[in-house]
């Protein structure tokens, strides 16, 4: 018996001195020390060995079992770092190689866009104020004077949340929140997105507003044209406008302002539909009505209200001429715009 245990032990420690990788270490552990290993079944026939010599024998092997563990956690120890350094030498990384590029494009021209209005506004002393996208109908269209019957309310027009709520269509809804809040004399502006159940070259589900309004006791049409105006060479470099008379429900009067086309200087192009003219914005004096219902008096105030679409704003501008490329996150679109 103790010369088998011995004669294990030297295999043993013979055989891994041979061995050369991890694989082979692993099958010298399931030959010797496995469950079915030879120095198990040395350890499981001590049953067989005299009770008095038990003690002996079992010491004995316990050692050679210790001798040879000691021996393999080396052995393997120094397998796995041949391994590691064998395997880091195949996959050496080319550090000279070029690297993968980040593109990268710039702010939004539609940021860039709702940016530069905002700061034209600020700059002339109005207020910065934002809203929710969920309105109620009511500030959406009640309030703002705009029949039962019109045909913006009906379902082909409006996103309705439920009866009574929706996706606001336009951000003139912040108009009543504003003078609701705020005593004249008074001048805001708000930007934001709105919803209209469109989508061509022109329309999308979603796009961005400006509103603008000023109230006070001597506000006129004609502050009205002059502030528009100093916007107008602001953002375009083009003091030539026009105010068309149009009809909004929410003011009376009404126009829709025009500037002169930059591309033919007037005369008439592919452009601006050889009229000459390009459309920017609706306008108008605040309807009595409006001011009645948030509670401000049409006899001692006036005011003047706009709303201008930003992506026709930044079409014009930089010469866009579908709609949809703001939402396409096409990066040669964007960064374009740097
Ligand atoms: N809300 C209008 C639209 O969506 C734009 C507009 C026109 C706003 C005239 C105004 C205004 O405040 O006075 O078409």
């Amino acid at each position: 018996m103790i010369e088998k245990i011995k004669l294990i032990e030297d295999k043993a420690i013979r055989a891994l001195d041979s061995i050369k990788n991890l694989k082979e270490l692993e099958l010298f552990k399931v030959e010797i020390l496995g469950k079915k290993g030879e120095l198990t079944s040395v350890m499981k026939s001590l049953m067989n060995v005299k009770a008095e010599n038990r003690p002996l024998i079992g010491k004995l092997v316990n050692e050679s079992k210790e001798k040879i563990l000691e021996k393999l956690t080396s052995v393997e120890s120094h397998l796995v770092t041949e391994f590691k350094r064998a395997k880091l030498k195949k996959e050496r990384v080319d550090i000279s190689l070029p690297g993968k590029k980040v593109e990268t494009a710039c702010e939004h021209i539609l940021t860039q866009t709702m940016r530069e209005i905002r700061d034209i506004f600020m700059g002339m002393g109005f207020e910065v104020v934002d809203g929710p996208e969920i309105e109620s109908v009511y500030n959406n269209f009640d309030a703002l004077n705009i029949s039962k019957s019109h045909p913006s309310r009906s379902t082909q027009d409006t996103f309705y949340i439920s009866e009574d709520s929706l996706l606001r269509t336009q951000t003139s809804g912040m108009q009543i929140r504003y003078m609701k809040e705020v005593e004249p004399p008074l001048r805001m502006i708000s930007i934001g997105k709105v919803y209209r159940p469109d989508f061509d070259v022109t329309h999308t589900p979603m796009f961005h507003q400006i509103e603008g309004l000023m109230v006070g006791e001597n506000v006129s049409f004609a502050n009205l044209k002059s502030i528009l105006r100093t916007f107008s060479e602001k953002l375009f470099s083009q003091a030539n406008v026009r105010f068309r008379p149009h009809y909004f429900p929410f003011t009376e009067p009404s126009a829709e302002m025009d500037i002169e086309c930059g591309i033919c200087k007037g005369k008439g192009c592919r452009s601006c539909k050889h009229t000459g003219w390009l459309e920017i914005l609706g306008c108008g004096m605040v309807h009595p009505n409006v001011l009645k219902e948030v509670g401000i008096d049409p006899n001692k105030y006036q005011g003047f209200a706009f709303g201008m679409g930003v992506e026709r704003v930044a079409m014009l501008k930089n010469k866009i001429s579908d709609l949809r490329l703001f939402f396409d996150n096409d990066i040669r679109f964007l960064k374009q715009f740097k």
